[in-house]
C-alpha cells in the first residue's frame, strides 16, 4: 500500500501471492525492484504520507535553512557520506556508518534525530538513543538491498543447520552494520558482535577469541576481504552459505572445516566494480592509485592499491600529495564531492558508468524539507521505532562493537 512503512530491513515484504521477477527466489524480504509493473504494490513506502514540496521549488534550500534554525538544538541531523550534496549541506555531523552510530548517542538533549541515510542506520540510531529521543527517516523507501539479503527467518534456519551439525556452539555470528535490527538482535542473542567497514578486522579477531568459526552476514565480500587480507586466513578457509539452497548449498564437512561462513549477500553498488575497471583505469591514467571500499569483490580489492571504509577513503585523499591521481571505487555522490573538494588532485570514479546508491538517493531536499517543517509544526513523521526486545539484543551486539578498542582499518 502506498505510504505503508517498509518491513524491518527497509524494503517491503512481498505480498502473499505476488509474482516475483524471473530468477528471484521467493523469500520474505525479496527485493522488489521499483517500477516493475509485475507487482503493482512494489512501490510501497515510496509515497510520502504528506504534502511533499515540489522538487522545482526554488525556495527549498531557504525553507530547509529556516526549518533547521527553528528546530535549533531540539534536532540533530546526521548525514551519511553517500547522501546527495543538497542534503549533506544540512547535516550537523557527516560520517560513515561507524561514526554515525557513535554520534547518534552523542546528543542526548536532541528530541529529534533526523537520519539522512538508510533504514538500517536509522534503526541503529533508535537503538542507541534514549527512549525520549525520536528518530526520523525522511523517506521510508531509503532501504538497503544488501540488508534485505538476510532475513531473520533465513538466518535462524542457517543457525539450525549449524546446530544440527553440532557446530552452533563453536560458531560466533558477526553481523555487518548493514543489516536489519532483527539480524543485529539475533547476533546479540547468540553471543556475537556487529562490525562496520571501519572495524571488521577487530570484530573478527574478537569473535575468533570466542569461537572456532564465524558466521559473517550479510556481505560476503567484506567478510572474505577482511578474513583473507587482514587476518591472514586463506580463501579455502571460507565457504559461502546460500540461503536459497537447502542446507545453504554446502555440506556439513565444508561447514565444519570452514573458519568463515560467508552469507551470500552483497552491495549492489560496490559489487558492480570489476577487475576490468581497475585494468582499464590503469591503462588510461598512468600512475593512478586505485582506492576502493571493502564491499568490493575480492579480485577488485586485491588489484587495488588501498582499501578501506568511506572514512579511510576521505582521509587518504586528504593526505594525498597535490598532482597525484586517484580512481575511487565507492558511491558516486562521495567521489564527486571529493573530486570537487580536492581540485589539486585528479580524482575519478573507478567505473565508467554512473553508480549512485539509489536508496541513499531517496533522501532528497523535498523529503528533508517536509520532515523538518513537519517537526517545526509539531508533527512527527516517518518515525523509526525498533521494538523493545529486538532493541535490547541488538544493543547488546552494538555495544560489543562500540567497546572494541579503536576503529582503524585497512591495507594501503
Ligand atoms: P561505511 O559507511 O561503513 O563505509 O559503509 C558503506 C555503506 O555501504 C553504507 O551503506
Ligand atoms: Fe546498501 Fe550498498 Fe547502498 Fe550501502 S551503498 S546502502 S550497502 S546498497
Amino acid at each position: 500500500m502506498p505510504g505503508q512503512p517498509p518491513a524491518p530491513g527497509g524494503a517491503p515484504a512481498a505480498p502473499a501471492g505476488a509474482e516475483l521477477p524471473l530468477g528471484v527466489a521467493p523469500s520474505p524480504l525479496a527485493l522488489l525492484l521499483l517500477g516493475r509493473d509485475r507487482d503493482l504494490a512494489s512501490e510501497r513506502g515510496v509515497d510520502c504520507p504528506g504534502d511533499l514540496p515540489a522538487a522545482s521549488d526554488p525556495a527549498l534550500a531557504d525553507r530547509a535553512r529556516r526549518a533547521r534554525a527553528a528546530l535549533g538544538d531540539r534536532a540533530f541531523v546526521l548525514g551519511h557520506h553517500y547522501q546527495r550534496d543538497e542534503v549533506i549541506e544540512f547535516a550537523d555531523v557527516t560520517g560513515d556508518s561507524f561514526k554515525l552510530a557513535q554520534q547518534a548517542a552523542a546528543r542526548p538533549e536532541a528530541e529529534y534525530v533526523v537520519f539522512c541515510g538508510v533504514h538500517f542506520m536509522a534503526e541503529s540510531a533508535d537503538i542507541l538513543t534514549s527512549p525520549s529521543q525520536q528518530v526520523v527517516l525522511p523517506d521510508l523507501a531509503a532501504g538497503c538491498s544488501m540488508a534485505d539479503m538476510a532475513a531473520l527467518g533465513q538466518v535462524e534456519d542457517a543457525w539450525e543447520v549449524l546446530a544440527e551439525a553440532g557446530l552452533a556452539d563453536s560458531t560466533v555470528p558477526v553481523a555487518y552494520m548493514n543489516s536489519s535490527a532483527a539480524i543485529k538482535a539475533f547476533t546479540g542473542r547468540n553471543g556475537g558482535t556487529i562490525c562496520t567497514s571501519s572495524n571488521a578486522d577487530r570484530s573478527l579477531r574478537w569473535a575468533f577469541e570466542r569461537g572456532e568459526r564465524v558466521l559473517f552476514l550479510p556481505d560476503q565480500h567484506l567478510g572474505r576481504n577482511t578474513a583473507v587480507l587482514q587476518l591472514g586466513l586463506s580463501l579455502e578457509d571460507c565457504v559461502v552459505y546460500n540461503p536459497h539452497k537447502p542446507g545453504g548449498g554446502v555440506t556439513v564437512e565444508q561447514l565444519r572445516a570452514a573458519k568463515m561462513i560467508l552469507w551470500r549477500g552483497h552491495c549492489s553498488v560496490h559489487g558492480r566494480f570489476s577487475k576490468d575497471n581497475v585494468d582499464d583505469v590503469r591503462a588510461r591514467i598512468p600512475g593512478v592509485n586505485v582506492l576502493v571500499h571493502p564491499e568490493c569483490r575480492f579480485d577488485v580489492v586485491t588489484a587495488a592499491d588501498s582499501v578501506g571504509s568511506t572514512e579511510h577513503i576521505i582521509r587518504t585523499l586528504e593526505a594525498a600529495p597535490a598532482g597525484s591521481s586517484w580512481a575511487v571505487g565507492t558511491e558516486l555522490n562521495l567521489v564527486s564531492r571529493l573530486a570537487k573538494a580536492h581540485p589539486d588532485k585528479q580524482i575519478v570514479f573507478l567505473d565508467k558508468t554512473v553508480c549512485y546508491c539509489s536508496t541513499m538517493n531517496r533522501i532528497d531536499l523535498p523529503h528533508l524539507v517536509w520532515a523538518l517543517e513537519s517537526l517545526v509544526e509539531g508533527r512527527m513523521v516517518n518515525r523509526i521505532v525498533v521494538d523493545g526486545d529486538t532493541a535490547h539484543w541488538a544493543k547488546v551486539a552494538l555495544e560489543r562493537m562500540l567497546a572494541l578498542p579503536g576503529s582503524g582499518t585497512t591495507r594501503g
